[in-house]
């Protein structure tokens, strides 16, 4: 979904000054919780599922979507996209007990990641997970192993490495070959031979995932066409192939970004499977994280101090969420839109630098923000954390998490308690 710089994201509207997620006031959400607090719409989760999903549906292709739950990682998220039929992407043991916690049938899981452990494979393979994205050749050779001693036959895909730029930013970059991530269409061949050949391993299919906020769809088909290309190989071989998995990676607009959109990948996707002869039709999967989450959420946080300085210094606002809570602008220089809870009429604006509490100078939410004059206690909302907010989330400074609370309409559910100070010790001697 694009929207301009102007407009709110959907679900999201001022009513009479007051910021409203669906027909619940923010600020009251705020009061009643707490804050920090991460605040999302069941309404916005849902719409981009089904925009998303519908996208390929509406070009003949049938999709089967799972969820990148690094996204958003909270049970009842989970859960809400495995009750629209999603499966999940998962890239640790601990993804995968959570995915299994939410319900989510085991088929309709993939596993990826460039340092599974044998501790983790062997969880997968008793679990009988749907796909294993191998990602070298080492891997390759230990997952075989493990299937032996664990007596359950892995099921893989090979992640190709493309060599394509996903122009984003470098962290999130995965699809050249400096990055750590996946193998070369010659490694990928040669791993996708060894697999098929293997009493213990089942080939389904090949991978990609070649980068996170990717505004332009011409990358992804790049790849794809990697993928294709690769599939024709194999099938000279007489290896047939099951799968082909696009990753994830569509970007959203967080400031004035305009992201393409499914329907366009999706038409794009579907000329090359038609171009494409292959002998049976592959099962698409997709992966999406923070198109589907995203704009679905935000972090509402207060004003605790206004600190001015000299008369060219900046004005601070200190507010009670940091770099803990949102990571994202100090590790990627991600710009978040910052708004008022409730606006004041007739105030003035003033340009503030909207810092956490936490002790760095890499703690802070907004440089030069734009606001109608603040005050002591005013509540402000972080929009766009749905994604990667929360799951990236951490104690540092021993600050405590923020609690989760998933508006439904008229309804808000608590989905995660604040953390407590037993809970920061609890592990520990
Ligand atoms: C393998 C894999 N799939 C899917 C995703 C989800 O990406 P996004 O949230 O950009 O859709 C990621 C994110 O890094 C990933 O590593």
């Amino acid at each position: 979904m694009i929207f301009q710089s102007t407009e709110l994201p959907p679900f999201l509207a001022y009513r009479k000054g007051r910021l409203y997620l669906e027909e619940l006031a923010l600020e009251e959400l705020g009061a009643q919780f707490g804050t920090p607090v991460y605040i999302y719409s069941a309404g916005a989760l849902r719409a981009a599922y089904q925009r998303y999903l519908q996208a390929f549906t509406s070009v003949g292709l049938n999709l089967s979507l799972c969820y990148a739950i690094k996204a958003n990682s909270n049970l009842s998220i989970i859960r809400l996209f495995g009750e629209l039929g999603a499966g999940a992407d998962v890239v640790s043991g601990g993804e995968l007990y959570r995915a299994l916690q939410a319900g989510i049938a085991p088929e309709q899981i993939v596993f990826a990641g460039v340092g599974k452990t044998a501790a983790e494979m062997d969880y997968a393979l008793e679990q009988k997970i749907g796909t294993f994205n191998i990602e070298s050749a080492s891997e390759l050779a230990l997952l075989e192993r493990r299937a032996v001693a664990v007596g359950q036959e892995a099921r893989v895909s090979i992640r190709v490495n493309p060599n394509v730029d996903a122009q984003t930013h470098p962290y999130i970059a995965t699809g050249r070959n400096h990055n750590k991530f996946g193998l070369n269409p010659t490694q990928s061949l040669e791993l996708a031979r060894y697999a098929a050949g293997s009493a213990s391993l089942f080939l389904v299919g090949l991978q990609m995932h070649i980068g996170s906020q990717v505004l332009q769809v011409g990358p992804l088909v790049e790849a794809f066409k990697c993928l294709l290309s690769l599939a024709s190989q194999l099938e000279v071989e007489e290896i047939y192939l099951e799968q082909l998995d696009l990753g994830g990676g569509l970007g959203v607009t967080y400031q004035d970004e305009q992201p393409e959109q499914p329907d366009k990948l999706a038409a794009a996707i579907a000329d090359l499977l038609k171009e494409h002869q292959s002998k049976q039709p592959y099962r698409l999967i997709s992966e999406p994280g923070r198109y589907l989450t995203a704009n679905a959420g935000v972090l509402a946080t207060s004003v605790l101090y206004i600190k001015q300085g000299e008369l060219v210094d900046p004005c601070f606002a200190i507010v009670d969420a940091g770099m803990n809570d949102l990571i994202r602008p100090a590790l990627y220089n991600a710009k978040h839109r910052i708004m008022p809870l409730h606006e004041r009429p007739g105030a003035l604006s003033q340009v503030y630098e909207v810092v956490g509490p936490v002790c760095e100078s890499g703690d802070f939410l907004g440089h030069e923000v734009t606001l109608t004059e603040l005050k002591e206690g005013d509540m402000l909302g972080l929009l766009g954390a749905g994604a990667y907010g929360f799951s990236m989330a951490s104690n540092y400074n021993s600050r405590l998490r923020p609690p989760e609370i998933l508006v439904d309409e008229y309804t808000a559910r608590l989905i995660r308690h604040r953390e407590t100070y037993e809970d920061l010790v609890f592990l520990e001697d």
